[in-house]
């Protein structure tokens, strides 16, 4: 015979709710899935709650309790103290449907924007040959179990349904790294797809995402970081810059030995480098021609300094984006499980 435990479970739908309270007998070994059925089976039948799996596997029991967003199915009750109020709440992020269920189509959506992965041109299925490391690299981001637990913590749509057109999240933002390191993809514009289209500039790198995933996946640090520094490097590094010059040039975009791409610096515009005529053949080196192409002389706009913060440093947002980021809705001193007092949620079109 187990012993009664306190529970509150917020009941509503789209037009509102409340927390409600129960008295649950909670047995050794149980989770708060457990709990919850036995609720459906006395006190609460019409409680609605989405599960499936019970393994941890299926990513739909997702919900919060006591304030950390979390699947119900591996939240065991010996986590909590015996005498402590247990808290369960639907995810914040996601409209509310009924109870603990949402609708999380929103996730759905992104993920058909996606560019799926392209197959490299002349080889067939069961062709594709990789190196063990390549798929090491990105089978991390593929033990996702789309509970979008991350998604509904991330702060930059959690409490702003405006950013939702504009960002992807973080499970979006691993498949973007996953297909941008894998060798056999044959897109070569993850990277620009991701920031332009996907809003990882947005991101501020808060590592809420990775704190909640249950598969321990390093969204942060694996995926998100080293696709911000893919951006920045495609953007900003020299060489980068220097070899699509001359890539460019060589695709006929700007033909070499043209006359016609010189001097086009007169009138309104932006100001075009200037390129002298290229030499016969036998007069060519390869370091000419990149001097040629690149024009080192060119007149340079002067440097705006991205602003700094009250201690002197740039934010690492400015590495990537020039939007301003928002702070983290958890803060720095904040320790999960949440106790029910300090528990800030309501129904997102309740009056706070
Ligand atoms: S690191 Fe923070 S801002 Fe970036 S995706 Fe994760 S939760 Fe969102
Ligand atoms: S990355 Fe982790 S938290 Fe996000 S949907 Fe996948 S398994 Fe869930
Ligand atoms: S029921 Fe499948 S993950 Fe919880």
């Amino acid at each position: 015979m187990g012993t009664k435990r306190q529970f509150k479970v917020w009941r509503g739908d789209e037009n509102g709710g409340e927390l409600q309270d129960y008295q649950v007998e909670v047995n050794e070994g149980e989770v708060v899935l457990d709990v919850i059925h036995r609720m459906q089976a006395t006190d609460a039948p019409d409680l609605a709650c989405r599960w499936n799996c019970k393994a941890g596997k299926c990513g739909s029991c997702s919900m919060e309790i006591n304030g950390l967003p979390r699947l119900a199915c591996m939240t065991r009750m010996s986590t909590f103290e015996e005498t402590e109020t247990v808290t369960v709440t639907p995810l914040r992020t996601f409209p509310v449907i009924r109870d603990l269920v949402t609708d999380v189509s929103f996730n759905y959506t992104k993920a058909r924007e996606t560019p799926a992965f392209a197959p490299p041109a002349g080889v067939a299925p069961g062709e594709y040959r990789m190196q063990q490391v390549d798929v090491e690299r990105s089978q991390e981001f593929r033990k996702c179990i789309e509970c979008f637990l991350c998604q509904n913590t991330c702060h930059v749509i959690r409490d702003h349904e405006d950013n939702k057109k504009a960002f992807a999240g973080p499970r979006y933002f691993i498949r973007a790294a996953e297909l941008d390191m894998h060798p056999l993809d044959a897109r070569t514009d993850r990277r620009e797809y991701a920031q332009e289209a996907q809003g990882l500039g947005y991101c501020n790198i808060t590592k809420c995402c990775t704190e909640v995933c249950p598969e321990h996946i390093k969204i942060t640090d694996n995926a998100i970081i080293p696709m911000k520094e893919r951006v920045v490097d495609r953007r900003y590094d020299p060489l980068v810059w220097l070899g699509s010059k001359i890539f460019r040039r060589e695709k006929g975009e700007a033909p070499r030995g043209s006359a016609a791409i010189t001097a086009t610096n007169t009138g309104a515009g932006p100001q075009l480098p200037t390129v002298t005529p290229v030499p016969p053949a036998g007069e060519r080196s390869p370091e000419a021609d990149a001097e040629r192409a690149v024009n080192w002389h060119r007149a340079v706009p002067a440097p705006v300094a991205p602003p700094v913060g009250d201690n002197g440093m740039l934010a690492v947002s400015e590495f990537a984006f020039d939007r301003p980021a928002a702070p983290s809705p958890f803060g720095d001193d904040v320790r999960f499980p949440m106790p029910p007092n300090q528990l800030n949620y309501s129904h997102p079109d309740q009056p706070l």
